[in-house]
């Protein structure tokens, strides 16, 4: 497996400014980035895993980085099983704070237990440490303004788009 090719997993539901940034940082590092949604079954979602990807698509694309990551979704078992599908040898999580270590550390050392792949760390732009996919969910279905937390074509789509989910 390559230590030039990273996985981005995660929910993405939806995609938050915290995301796009881990997401830039890590398109820096490494030649080819998979940004990967997966379902994650302890989540309620709130958007269908197709919404995620359009947003991610179109967030990705105007933050000037989509010329080497590929975006994709995965409900077919391990996340290492995708890792080894496409050669990543790396795994990239954003980190926020404590809690974020804690609830990372044990899926960090599963991971490598099952494939022996690692997972590299990366810190947000404090602007972005407190911005959660669950707050803005929230926020969003109370009808609040989430422009601040979220890209711009996310922001667009929860103002119109996601009225009637
Ligand atoms: O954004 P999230 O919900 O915190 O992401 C969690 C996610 C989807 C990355 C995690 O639940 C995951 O890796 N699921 C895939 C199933 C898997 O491989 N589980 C065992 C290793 S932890």
């Amino acid at each position: 497996m390559s230590s030039r090719i990273a996985v981005v997993p995660g929910s993405f539901d939806p995609p938050t400014l915290g995301h796009l940034d881990v997401i830039q940082r890590a398109a820096r590092l490494y030649d080819e980035l998979h940004v990967l949604v997966v379902h994650n079954p302890d989540k309620q979602a709130m958007l269908p895993v197709a919404q995620r990807l359009t947003l991610l698509e179109e967030s990705i694309a105007a933050a000037g980085v989509a010329g080497k990551v590929i975006v994709g979704s995965w409900s077919m078992g391990l996340l290492v099983d995708y890792a080894r599908d496409v050669n990543a040898g790396v795994l990239v999580k954003g980190i926020r704070s404590q809690v974020d270590v804690a609830y990372e550390s044990p899926m960090a050392i599963v991971n490598r237990h099952l494939a022996d792949i690692e997972t590299v760390f990366l810190l947000p732009d404090p602007a972005h440490a407190l911005v959660s996919s669950s707050l803005v969910r929230q926020v969003a279905s109370l009808g609040g303004d989430v422009s601040a937390f979220v890209p711009p074509a996310v922001a667009r789509f929860l103002d119109t788009g996601a009225r009637g989910l």
